[in-house]
């Protein structure tokens, strides 16, 4: 699909992967929908991007119903990119059952919802694109990070499962997986180093990939050098021994830092 002339709905448009995506689209001449909880935020990154018709709908997606009426306020998409995403890292014993169902409804539940009420207009015209923004993690597992990691292994399966049913439609369905990324957004806010030797890529990457994903119609971008692509497809492989290896003292040293690096306020 060209992106020039189409109008995407793009959520955690606030967040610093969320505002490389919206330049790179705007950049590809569509207009846009912005989403994400601060609205001053979103009002000064829609005055700020290329091109023109873009409009802010504020939502807070943790909250009941909340992204069935995004959906239904942001009428009809031709691209809908699920980017919002909470950390959620931490030992599971610290967080409250309030934490969990929140992790799981805004990076797993919302992106599910919105994409069931949006497809349907998108397969009468036959066609659109669902983009879900999942992560490395959603194929390795890591200490302090079993929250995540169960939404993000969750929206890869839902994300590929869909592509199955909508792709014979006309709808595409991809998915963009980032590793650590540096400069901005949630690794970067936390102030951890990535292991040694792995690497980081850059937010514009991430926005780069969600346009490739759309106009190539890709399955999967992975964001991140290749090392770390290779560990990721080798957890996904043989789960147990890159748990094992994980679970030593260098993964659990990177893995504290990240959850520590992040406050109360992003469970
Ligand atoms: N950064 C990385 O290294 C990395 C790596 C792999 C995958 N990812 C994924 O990339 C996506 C974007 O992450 P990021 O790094 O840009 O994180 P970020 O800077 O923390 O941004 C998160 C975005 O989600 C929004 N959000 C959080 N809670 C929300 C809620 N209850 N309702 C609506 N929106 C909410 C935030 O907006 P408001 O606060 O304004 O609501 C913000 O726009 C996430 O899905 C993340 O899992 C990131």
């Amino acid at each position: 699909m060209e992106l020039a002339g189409r109008k995407a709905l793009l959520t955690g448009a606030t967040g610093g992967l969320g505002r490389a995506i919206a330049l790179a689209l705007a950049a590809g001449g569509a207009s846009l929908a912005l989403s994400a909880r601060r609205a001053e935020a979103l009002e000064s990154l829609a005055a700020e991007l290329p091109g023109d018709g873009h409009r802010v709908l504020p939502a807070d997606l943790a909250e009941p119903g909340a992204a069935e009426q995004l959906a239904a306020d942001a009428g009809e998409v031709d691209v809908f990119v699920a980017n919002a995403g909470l950390p959620g890292a931490g030992w599971l014993g610290d967080f409250t059952p309030d934490q969990v169902t929140r992790a799981l409804r805004v990076n797993l539940e919302a992106p599910m919802l919105m994409a069931r009420a949006l497809f349907p207009a998108m397969v009468e015209r036959g066609s659109g694109h669902l983009v879900f923004v999942a992560s490395l993690a959603g194929k390795a597992a890591s200490p302090r990070t079993s929250i995540y990691n169960a939404t993000k292994f969750g929206l890869r399966g839902f994300a590929l499962g869909l592509r199955a049913d909508l792709g014979p439609k006309g709808v595409g369905v991809s998915l963009v997986s980032p590793g650590f990324i540096r400069e901005a957004g949630m690794f970067a806010d936390s102030g951890a180093k990535p292991p040694p030797g792995l690497g980081t890529g850059r937010p514009e990457q991430v926005g780069d990939a969600v346009v490739t994903a759309i106009e190539r119609d890709k399955v999967e971008v992975a964001v991140a050098p290749l090392r770390q692509r290779a560990l990721a497809h080798f957890g996904l492989a043989s789960p147990g021994i890159a748990v094992r290896v994980q679970s030593g003292a260098a993964g659990q040293k990177a893995a504290a830092e990240v959850a520590s690096g992040h406050s109360e306020d992003k469970r």
